[in-house]
């Protein structure tokens, strides 16, 4: 049997990486290997419930990252562990690298509560490798602006909030080298595809 890889896939709210995680599973699938595709906030029954709450109440920040771990938690246990114990390959949409973003990032949360959390969360786990979709937070939000849906809380941020979401994934990639995977999101989407696919070669060979 092989052994299961942990891949996720991060940016500020329209990077555009949503656009390519079907790319990525069908990239897994190639290998012949099972590609479980999941999110966070969310991935679980409970995870989902959560993540209505803390998409669309205002709360602390404290509180807001204790849900994303309280959601995590359970997403760990019941989906990721045992994909990953299977030899399946799990590719999340988020995971704590957001909460370093957005709560400590965006948010102001004390960067030793975060990993305080993080010890209690996930002590022995960290994604094998994670895609970073980097782009200028303007352009990004054009890209939501053009898009017609009804924006969640985060969306609706202003001001510099997404500058600093940018500085702290910056930030948290330059801290892991080994495990980031940085990608240029501005230009086509047939553009950062080939960027993706050329990144997930080298990280993958
Ligand atoms: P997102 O992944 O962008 O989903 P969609 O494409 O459906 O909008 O939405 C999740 C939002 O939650 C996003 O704005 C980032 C935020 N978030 C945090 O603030 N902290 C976290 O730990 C996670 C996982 C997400």
């Amino acid at each position: 049997m092989t052994t299961g890889r942990f891949i996720t896939v991060e940016g500020i709210d329209g990077a555009g990486k949503s656009s390519h995680l079907e790319f990525l599973a069908s990239a897994i699938r190639a290998r012949g290997v099972e590609a479980v595709v999941t999110r966070e906030p969310g991935g679980t029954p409970l995870g989902e419930r959560l993540r209505e709450l803390v998409l669309h109440e205002a709360m602390d920040g404290t509180t807001e990252a204790l849900l994303m771990f309280a959601a995590r938690r359970e997403h760990l246990v019941r989906v990721i562990e045992p994909a990953l114990a299977r030899g399946a390959w799990v590719l999340s949409d988020r995971f704590s690298d957001a909460t370093y973003a957005y709560q400590c990032g965006g948010r102001g949360l004390d960067r030793a509560v975060f990993r305080a959390l993080e010890g209690l969360v996930h002590p022995a786990r960290q994604p094998d490798a994670t895609f970073l979709f980097d782009i200028d937070p303007q352009v990004a939000a054009e890209r939501q602006r053009a898009q017609s849906r009804t924006p969640d809380k985060f969306e609706r941020e202003a001001g510099d909030f997404f500058g600093r979401v940018r500085d702290a994934y910056l930030e948290r990639a330059a801290a892991s080298p080994g495990r980031f995977r940085v990608i240029d999101a501005s230009g086509s989407l047939e553009d950062v595809r080939g960027r993706l696919a050329q990144a997930f070669a080298a990280a993958f060979p």
